[in-house]
C-alpha cells in the first residue's frame, strides 16, 4: 500500500487501472446494447452491463474512502499553471462521473418497471418512479452523463499521454509503477 509524498500506492493503481479498463469496456457494453436488436438471446447482456455498472459504482466509492485513507500525492512539477488546474479540476469532475453515470443508469433501470437484476441472482430496490416519462428523462440523463464523462477521459488521456509523450517527467511511469 506504500503511498508516499511522490508515488501511487499498489492499491491506488490497481483501482485505477481496473476501473479505468471496467469503464472503457462498460461504455462499449452499453453502446452496443442500446443498439442491438433485443432477443432472447442477448437479453442476459443488460443484465452484464448492470452488473459491472453497479460493481463500478461501487468501486467508485470505495476508492473515495480509499483517497481519504492514502491521499494520492501532488502532481510533478513542469507545467504551467492553468494546464496543473485543468488535470485537477478534470480528476474532481471525473469522481463526480464515476458516481453520476451508473446512478443514473440504475434510475433508468428502475424506471422501466423492470427488475433491476444484478449477478443473475440480486435484485435492487428501485430508485425512480416507474413511467414513461421518467424513463425517457432517465435515459437521456443517462446517454448525456457517459457521453460528457467520455469527453472527459479523453481530455484525461491526452493530458497523461502529453506528459509521458512530450515531457517525459515519468508522470505516466508513476501510475503504472509507483
Ligand atoms: C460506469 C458505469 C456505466 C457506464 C460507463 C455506462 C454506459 C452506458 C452507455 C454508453 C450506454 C449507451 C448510451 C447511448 O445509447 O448512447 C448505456 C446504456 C444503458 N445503461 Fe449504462 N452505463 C453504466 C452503468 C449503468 C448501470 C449501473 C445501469 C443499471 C443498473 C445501466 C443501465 C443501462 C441501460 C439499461 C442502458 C440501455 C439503454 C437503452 O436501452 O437504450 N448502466 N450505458
Ligand atoms: C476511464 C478511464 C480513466 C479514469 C476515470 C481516470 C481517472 C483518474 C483520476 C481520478 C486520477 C487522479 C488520481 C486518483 O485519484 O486516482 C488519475 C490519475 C492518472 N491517470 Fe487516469 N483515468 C483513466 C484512464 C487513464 C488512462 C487510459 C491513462 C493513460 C494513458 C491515465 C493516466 C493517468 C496518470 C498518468 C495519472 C497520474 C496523474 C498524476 O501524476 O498526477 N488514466 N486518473
Amino acid at each position: 500500500m506504500s503511498q508516499g509524498t511522490h508515488g501511487f500506492g499498489r492499491t491506488t493503481r490497481a483501482l485505477h487501472w481496473v476501473m479505468a479498463v471496467g469503464i472503457f469496456g462498460t461504455f462499449a457494453l452499453g453502446a452496443y446494447v442500446a443498439r442491438m436488436e433485443v432477443g432472447l438471446s442477448n437479453l442476459w447482456l443488460f443484465g452484464l452491463h448492470k452488473t459491472i455498472g453497479i460493481s463500478l459504482l461501487a468501486l467508485a466509492l470505495l476508492r473515495l474512502v480509499w483517497h481519504r485513507i492514502a491521499p494520492p500525492p501532488g502532481p510533478l512539477p513542469g507545467p504551467p499553471e492553468w494546464q496543473m488546474t485543468l488535470a485537477r479540476v478534470t480528476h474532481r469532475a471525473m469522481y463526480v462521473f464515476m458516481l453520476a453515470v451508473p446512478v443514473s443508469g440504475y434510475a433508468y433501470a428502475s424506471a422501466t418497471g423492470l427488475d433491476v437484476l444484478i449477478f443473475g441472482r440480486v435484485t435492487l430496490p428501485p430508485i425512480a418512479p416507474v413511467s414513461e416519462a421518467w424513463e425517457d428523462a432517465l435515459l437521456l440523463l443517462h446517454r448525456t452523463l457517459t457521453w460528457t464523462f467520455l469527453a472527459l477521459v479523453g481530455l484525461h488521456v491526452a493530458g497523461a499521454l502529453k506528459r509521458a509523450l512530450g515531457a517525459r517527467d515519468g508522470t505516466l511511469r508513476r501510475m503504472l509503477k509507483g
